[in-house]
Parts: structure tokens; C-alpha cells; sequence
């Protein structure tokens, strides 16, 4: 996804991942700072409402204002060569702990608070092309975890196909709720959770 100024400066890195303190903003000086806070709300904005539409829901889950109040993370991966060198925003995965009561395979409940896999978009453009996994697969090194471990809040056919094509997740545990848990949701689980 394109947009009219230069993305490079807000998403210094490939991947940036960005939070409710915005750290991104925080090298910019005062006089432009209200200018890039309003960009970088248009691109998650923007994103959000994408992924949404693309999601068929009826209302985006991913923005600005969402993430301000949220422990959630937000991982947007750029290309920073596309659209004349100003970048172009690829994709987003956004992730965060939620309390959830999570059946085991034998049916019992258990009420914990898994890292869950909240909403994940890569522009029409360039599904398929292996930049989800990228997304992906940065996203497990910084937080640590194995993809059995993830909760994943109403997967898409898509989603599934990946989750399926590159993790080998396809078995789930029944659930009371939209989460999707799989086998081996249970199996040596860090202590956190
Ligand atoms: N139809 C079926 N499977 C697909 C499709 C598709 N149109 N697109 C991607 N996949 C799956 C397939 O397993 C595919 O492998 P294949 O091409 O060999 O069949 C694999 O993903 C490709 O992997 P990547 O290229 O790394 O994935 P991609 O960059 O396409 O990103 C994503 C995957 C994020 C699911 C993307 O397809 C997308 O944005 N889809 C629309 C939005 C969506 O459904 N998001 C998930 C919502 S659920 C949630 O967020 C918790």
C-alpha cells in the first residue's frame, strides 16, 4: 500500500514494530512531529480498514486509536524501494495476550492468557510471495514463541492454508470461543504462558 509521503523515515526498519508508546515518533522534533503522528495513523488506519475488507468484517480491528490503548504489538513490514523510494507498507501482524478459557483435548478448561495472533494482512499485491512468512517468522524470533503455542483469533481460509502449508498446524482443539487452538497447544508451554 502506497501513500502520498515517505513512509522510510516513520518505519525505519524492514520490519518496525510499533506499540502504544509510539517510539517511532520519538526522534522527530516538535515542529514535525504532529505531521508524522498523522502519517503514521493514516498507514495504520489504512491497513487496518484493508485487512478488515479483506477479512470481510464489518469493522477494521486494527487502529491508531485501538493500539493506543492496548498492550497489543504491531509489526508492519515495508518495501522500502517501492513507489520512488518513498516505501510501500506490505503487510501487518498484530499480536497480544488475551484471557481466554482454553479447552484441552480431553475437554477440560483452563483459563490462561496465551499470546494470540489478533489480526494479520499482506496487500493484495503481494499475497502469496512468501512476505507473510517473513512477517511470521520475525514476529516468533522477537516474541519468542512456537507457533503451537499461539492462539489465533478466527482464521481465515487463507490463514489456515498458511498456518497449515508452513507450520504443519491443522489439527485443532475444539473451542467454546473464536480463538483456534491445535495439538500440541498444551505440550511444553513456557511458563509465562
Ligand atoms: N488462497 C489460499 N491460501 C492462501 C492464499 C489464497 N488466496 N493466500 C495465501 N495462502 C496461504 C497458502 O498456504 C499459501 O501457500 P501456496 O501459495 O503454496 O498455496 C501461503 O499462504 C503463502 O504464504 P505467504 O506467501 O508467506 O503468505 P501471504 O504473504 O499470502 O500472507 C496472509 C498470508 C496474511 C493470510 C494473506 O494471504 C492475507 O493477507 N490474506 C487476506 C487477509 C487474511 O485472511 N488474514 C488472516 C485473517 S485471520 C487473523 O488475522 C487472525
Amino acid at each position: 500500500m502506497e501513500f502520498a509521503f515517505n513512509l522510510n523515515p516513520l518505519l525505519p526498519d524492514e520490519i518496525t514494530i510499533i506499540d502504544s508508546s509510539f517510539s517511532n515518533l520519538q526522534k522527530f522534533q516538535r515542529s514535525s512531529y504532529d505531521s508524522h503522528r498523522s502519517n503514521l495513523m493514516q498507514v495504520i488506519d489504512n491497513m487496518g480498514i484493508a485487512s478488515g475488507k479483506a477479512q470481510a468484517l464489518p469493522n477494521a480491528i486494527t487502529s491508531f486509536k485501538r493500539l493506543q490503548y492496548s498492550d497489543h504489538r504491531l509489526y508492519v513490514l515495508k518495501d522500502a524501494f517501492a513507489n520512488n523510494m518513498q516505501g510501500a507498507v506490505v503487510g501487518i501482524l498484530k499480536m497480544g495476550r488475551k484471557k481466554l478459557f482454553v479447552y484441552d483435548m480431553l475437554g477440560k478448561q483452563h483459563e490462561m492468557e496465551p499470546l494470540c495472533v489478533l489480526d494479520f494482512y499482506v496487500h493484495e499485491s503481494r499475497q502469496r510471495h512468501g512476505y507473510g512468512k517473513v512477517l511470521f517468522e520475525y514476529m516468533l524470533q522477537q516474541e519468542q514463541v512456537e507457533p503451537v503455542h499461539l492462539a489465533i483469533d478466527r482464521p481465515s481460509p487463507k490463514f489456515a492454508g498458511f498456518l497449515k502449508k508452513h507450520y504443519g498446524l491443522k489439527d485443532c482443539i475444539p473451542q467454546m470461543n473464536n480463538f483456534v487452538v491445535f495439538h500440541g497447544f498444551f505440550r511444553d508451554r513456557p511458563e509465562s504462558g
